[in-house]
């Protein structure tokens, strides 16, 4: 079918045609769930407030998609298993970005501001994207050290173990048999055992590199609670009585696998 419907000898925005739809667009309703069936892949950015059940449902119909999300998205029990089992990975481009919002969205004090041509913008700084449509980055390992030149020449590592924990080494947590990396640039590359990395890490996982586990497998003792999102996370992420911020606990797979790992 010639889908040229301006006939200007090229296909593009304006030989969109569409037709309205006869109910209120709800992604959940029959209507709109039959226009997701036929799709090949799914691109938009969804009601936040109903993010899980928009991945749910995307899931429902089989589709690929790229969708944008908040990285506190990350660290839901759901969304999160869909990311440790590979089902969904971060996109590219995270954390800082701007929005076109309409003419009748209210002015606000900060992270907005109107453009010469009197479009209005607002930014956030924590968003990203959700695919699980196979990217570069995904392919790229991460340039680390081992364990013995993280602790002689990664500055800010020595300073954060000193000033954080008081040690000079990577401590292991309280509940967990897993070690505390407290930034993903200080993960060492010749360490064969369970690691706890910051969320942060989510944005350049190579899961040829690392493999994400469930932080249940690691618990001390069966004292410690099964969190449902399978983090290191709450009062239960403790470091010498010290609580951190939530942690994704990794294992390096070529280490895991016997073989040394390469730089
Ligand atoms: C984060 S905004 C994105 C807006 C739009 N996609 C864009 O890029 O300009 C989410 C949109 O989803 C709409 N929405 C809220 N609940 C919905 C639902 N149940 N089904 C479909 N859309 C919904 C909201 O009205 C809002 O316009």
């Amino acid at each position: 079918m010639d889908k040229d419907n301006n006939k200007s000898g090229r296909i593009d925005i304006e030989d969109l045609s569409w037709e309205y739809l006869d109910g209120d667009g709800d992604f959940r309703s029959k209507e709109v769930k039959k226009l997701r069936d036929e799709a090949d892949i799914i691109v938009t950015n969804p009601p936040f407030s109903l993010f899980r059940e928009f991945v749910d449902w995307i899931f429902e119909g089989k589709k690929d998609f790229i969708i944008l999300g908040n990285e506190n998205n990350e660290t839901d029990k759901d969304i999160f298993k869909l990311i440790r089992e590979s089902k969904m990975w971060l996109g590219k481009s995270n954390g800082e970005m701007a929005f076109r919002v309409p003419k009748t969205s209210e002015n606000r004090e900060t992270r907005f501001w109107v453009d010469e041509t009197g479009q209005k913008w607002r930014s956030f700084g924590n968003m990203c994207w959700f695919t699980n449509i196979d990217l570069g980055r995904r392919h790229q390992p991460l340039r680390l050290m081992n364990m013995e030149d993280n602790l002689k020449f990664n500055k800010p590592l020595i300073k954060t173990l000193k000033e954080k924990y008081n040690v000079d080494s990577y401590p292991e947590f309280d509940n967990y048999s897993v070690i505390e990396v407290p930034r993903y640039d200080a993960i060492p590359n010749d360490y064969a055992k369970p690691m706890a990395v910051p969320i942060t890490f989510l944005k350049y996982h190579d899961p040829y590199q690392f493999k994400i586990l469930n932080a249940n497998d690691f618990r001390k003792s069966d004292e410690i609670p099964k969190k449902a999102h399978g983090l290191i996370k709450d009062k239960e992420s403790t470091i010498n009585g010290k609580a951190t911020y939530v942690r994704v606990v990794i294992i390096n797979r070529s280490e895991e696998d016997g073989s040394k790992a390469k730089d």
